[in-house]
Parts: C-alpha cells; sequence; structure tokens
C-alpha cells in the first residue's frame, strides 16, 4: 500500500507555543509510519512557516533556524503545500494535516479556515466549533441553550471600560466577591485573575482587556476541577472518562498549569456516585452545541457542597504533553495514545459534513 503523506503543523503565534511544540513530539512518535509519511510544518511565534526536518530539531529548539519555508495552498487543485528554500519553489500533494496547536491562530478556527480553502482534511474541530470553542462568551451562550449550569457571569466590553465605576457597578449588583475575571478569547490562564475586591476588581479588569476587548467576571465556583476527554468515534461522540486537577495554588493558573511541580493530575478520581457519568453525558453535548468534531475536553468544576456540576470551558485542541489529561483519559479507558493518534486522523481523513 502506498503511503500518504500527513502534515503536522506545530508552534503557533499563541501564548501555548511552546506547549504545542512540546504535544508535536508526542503526535510525531506516535504516527503509524507503515501508513504515513510525516511533513513537519514549524510556526514561529512571529508567524513564519518553516519547513522542519527533524522531530529532534523540535526537541532541541533548533528548528526555527530552517531557511526553507513552507506553507499551505489555499488553491483546491493543489491539495497540498509550497516549499521555498530561497532558490525554487515546489509543490508538494498533502493527504491530511495534524494542527497540534492550541490557542490563537491555531485552535480558534483561523487556520482551519485556511484548511478548509485548500481541501486537505484535517485532525479536529471545524471552524465554527474552533472559535466557538475558543471564544468564552460565545460558547457560554450556546451552553445556555442546553440548561447546563455555568458559573454567572457579566459580560464587559472594552468601550465600557471609559466609565469603570459603572463597569463596578454592574458587576456588583450582580454577583459577590471575590470574582474571576477572564479576557473571552485567550487560554492558558493567560490574563486570568481572582479579585476579592473592587480595586482588585479593577486592576484584574484592565490586565485581560490587555488580552481581549470581551472580558467575563464570574462568580467563584468553590469545588473540584473536573475534565473530559470527548472524541468522535465511527460516526459517533463518545466520552471516554474523566481527571481531575489538583493545582498546587490558589486557582489553575499559568504558572500551575506549566511550571509548578506540585499541581497534579489524577485520571479517574474517586467522585460521588452518578457524578461520572452526568459529567460524561455533558460533556458530549456541550461538544455537539458548538458544532464539535474530532476530538475536545470538556472542562467542569464539581462545586463542594451542592455537588452541582458546572461547566467551565471547552478546548478543541487539547494538550499531548506526557503529563496532559487529554491521551491520559484515553489510555485509561483502554485506548493507548498510538491508537488514539491513529483514530483521530482516520476521522479526519472520513469527515464528510464539511
Ligand atoms: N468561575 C470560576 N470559579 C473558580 N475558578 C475559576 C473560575 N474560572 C476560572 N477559574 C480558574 O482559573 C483557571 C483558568 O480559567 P479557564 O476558564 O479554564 O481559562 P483558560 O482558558 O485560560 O484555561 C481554571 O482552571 C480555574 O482554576
Ligand atoms: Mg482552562
Amino acid at each position: 500500500m502506498e503511503k500518504k503523506k500527513i502534515a503536522v503543523v506545530f508552534g503557533g503565534e499563541s501564548s501555548e507555543h511552546d506547549i504545542s511544540c512540546i504535544s508535536a513530539g508526542t503526535i510525531i512518535e506516535n504516527i503509524n509510519r507503515d501508513q504515513y509519511d510525516i511533513r513537519l510544518i514549524g510556526i514561529t511565534k512571529d508567524g513564519r512557516w518553516l519547513l522542519v526536518d527533524s522531530g529532534e530539531s523540535i526537541k532541541d529548539g533548533s528548528w526555527r533556524d530552517s531557511k526553507v519555508q513552507a506553507a499551505v495552498l489555499p488553491d483546491k487543485k493543489n491539495h497540498g503545500i509550497m516549499i521555498y528554500d530561497g532558490n525554487s519553489y515546489s509543490v508538494e500533494y498533502i493527504d491530511v494535516i495534524f494542527p497540534i496547536l492550541h490557542g490563537l491562530y491555531g485552535e480558534d478556527g483561523t487556520i482551519q479556515g485556511l484548511f478548509e480553502l485548500s481541501g486537505i482534511p484535517y485532525v479536529g474541530c471545524g471552524v465554527l466549533a474552533s472559535s466557538a470553542g475558543m471564544d468564552k462568551l460565545t460558547t457560554k451562550r450556546l451552553v445556555d441553550t442546553l440548561h447546563i449550569r455555568q458559573a454567572e457571569c457579566v459580560a464587559v466590553f472594552a468601550k465600557e471600560l471609559t466609565c469603570i465605576d459603572k463597569v463596578v457597578e454592574k458587576i456588583e449588583s450582580k454577583l459577590d466577591y471575590p470574582v474571576f475575571v477572564k479576557p473571552s478569547n485567550a487560554g492558558s490562564s493567560k490574563g486570568v485573575s481572582k479579585a476579592k475586591d473592587r480595586e482588585a476588581l479593577i486592576t484584574a479588569i484592565k490586565e485581560a482587556a490587555v488580552h481581549d476587548g470581551r472580558i467575563l467576571v464570574e462568580e467563584t465556583i468553590v469545588g473540584r476541577e473536573i475534565e473530559c476527554a470527548v472524541m468522535s468515534r465511527n460516526g459517533e461522540n463518545v466520552a471516554a472518562g474523566v481527571g481531575e486537577i489538583l493545582a498546587a495554588a490558589d486557582f489553575y493558573d499559568f504558572d500551575a498549569k506549566y511550571n509548578n511541580a506540585d499541581s497534579r493530575t489524577v485520571v479517574n478520581p474517586k467522585l460521588p456516585d452518578g457524578v461520572k457519568e452526568k459529567i460524561m453525558e455533558a460533556a458530549v453535548r456541550i461538544f455537539e452545541v458548538i458544532d464539535g468534531y474530532g476530538l475536545s475536553r470538556v472542562d467542569f468544576f464539581l462545586e463542594k457542597g451542592s455537588n452541582d456540576i458546572v461547566f467551565n470551558e471547552i478546548n478543541t485542541m487539547p494538550g499531548f504533553t506526557s503529563i496532559s489529561m487529554y491521551p491520559m483519559i484515553w489510555k485509561d479507558a483502554g485506548v493507548e495514545v498510538k491508537e488514539l493518534v491513529n483514530l483521530l486522523i482516520e476521522n479526519a481523513c472520513v469527515r464528510k459534513d464539511r
């Protein structure tokens, strides 16, 4: 059987660039080499697209010195990439793309739009689900239609910030301190803060506004953080199971996520009866309401006291590092990472609805 060609696209302009490079390592190691030839395309933090010659150069960072450019062509007839080595151009047919990109320009529908134009199948959610899932305010409005509980929220828009007193009044009339302030469109806890009083609230809003002109101010949910892995499989969307985040900080901020070795994750944690099933069912419904396809990790709180399930956010391209929850949950459900990676690629190739 002739091998297919897969392009793995990694890096990207977002704050999660480094995580993407680590995730890419996992994906590359686990793609079935009997079936696929791999092309690596790295996107630098300043948005340059480079052809990368080996997985090793991703590990040591030297891929950024590549002198060869490679980019996906929007022209459907080419169905592939253009490579430019400084002297000459060549065009190469690509069967499928694995965009292992997180955050801005990678997980938000923009690059998915380019892939749609190119006609090349790609792993994961399409344009709509990616952009809706990346934008917390939009996700919230869609999930509201499912009557799944979410943190009470006040939306704040950049143009209101000239009159900060009014904004504060609007928030204080609806929510008690402490509140969570977050940019609608960011990720990796960038711009997220917990504010315990008015002064901290104003600082937090200004900080969030650096990341996005649309801001959410939410009631604080006190409880456990439970995440659920969803995948499209044989035409159905299924949840594998759940995992718990034990943040070594007041909340799961950027540092606790990536720098604090004391933050832990537990797959299949002990939960009150029925909670796991409820979360798995809600996760699939949320995945579907944003028009999800391929994969997503859907994050919840289990509220202390009430044991209510409260939806927090959906990540349409979850991390694939060695400590990432998404592959660990699937492993616990009996799907090893090799099988998982190849299932995700197969799913991309058979997608019919776009
Ligand atoms: N309403 C909330 N109540 C309690 N904790 C929250 C709330 N919103 C966010 N957090 C905390 O902040 C972290 C990051 O917020 P999240 O909405 O997941 O944004 P990101 O997309 O940056 O991961 C969460 O993992 C959680 O620890
Ligand atoms: Mg999160």
